[in-house]
């Protein structure tokens, strides 16, 4: 596959087909991945790879606490903060929200289809497989969110390789408790971020989403030239 084709070809999947993954598979896409540059090459990622009853029971334990409204504070926060009501990324947040809806038919005023909807990142989006990468706590945050993002773009680029999709998620460590739990995670670790990965579910309509970019004119100045 060329590089251009896996660039424009990945992007976030939101159902997958109840295909097993192969741990072989996920071992060749992350050994590729973790060619990702990092600063001072201090690699500050690990992973939990995690499927089958092990995957089902944090589903069910999240499904659990999202059903209880139990919603970190700094979840909260984040959420609140980082998209203040009038700014660009709130309405490119709305943007792609509208169009999931949209696809997914659900009403915004329709509370119960908005709240299951809400669910399926909570439930890894039924992929048959999550990878969970953690830090340690004490390195600085900003750097190591920067490196682990170069690494789960270079993870969903590899994965393609295989036929497989992801879908990267906040929601997916959002209950670090549960994770903490499951997967041995001790508190000296900071939960980075999750991604659901398996083979798509093409038929699904939020799978057929189009996210939009902002054209480079817009947001580059160019000197020199
Ligand atoms: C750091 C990060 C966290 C994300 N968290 C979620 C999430 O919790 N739930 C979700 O449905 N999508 C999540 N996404 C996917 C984004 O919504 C998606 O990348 C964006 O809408 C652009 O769409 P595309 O990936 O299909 O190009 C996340 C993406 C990133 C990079």
């Amino acid at each position: 596959m060329k590089l251009e084709e896996a660039i424009l070809k990945r992007k976030s999947i939101r159902k997958f087909l109840d295909k097993t993954v192969k741990k072989e598979t996920i071992e060749k896409i992350l050994t590729l991945a973790v060619r990702a540059p990092s600063a001072e090459n201090t690699q500050p990622w690990e992973f939990s790879v995690v499927t089958g009853d092990v995957l089902d029971k944090i589903r069910e334990e999240n499904i659990k606490k999202v059903r209880n409204f139990e919603l970190p504070p700094k979840e909260m926060e984040r959420m609140l903060v980082e998209r203040p009501k009038e700014s660009i990324y709130r309405k490119r947040q709305i943007e792609i929200a509208v169009q999931l809806f949209k696809l997914m038919g659900i009403e915004r005023d329709n509370l119960e289809k908005r709240a299951n909807w809400l669910e399926r990142g909570f439930r890894f989006f039924d992929a048959p497989a999550a990878i969970i990468i953690s830090s340690d706590n004490y390195l600085i945050e900003a750097g190591t969110f920067f490196d682990v993002g170069l690494l789960t773009q270079t993870i969903c680029l590899a994965a393609l390789k295989e036929g497989l999709h992801t879908c990267i998620e906040n929601q997916g460590v959002t209950y670090s408790d549960v994770l903490r739990e499951h997967l041995n995670i001790p508190e000296s670790k900071r939960l980075v971020v999750a991604m659901a990965i398996g083979y798509p579910d093409w038929d699904f309509p939020a799978n057929k989403v189009e996210s939009h970019r902002e054209p480079v004119e817009n947001i580059t100045k160019w000197y020199g030239f």
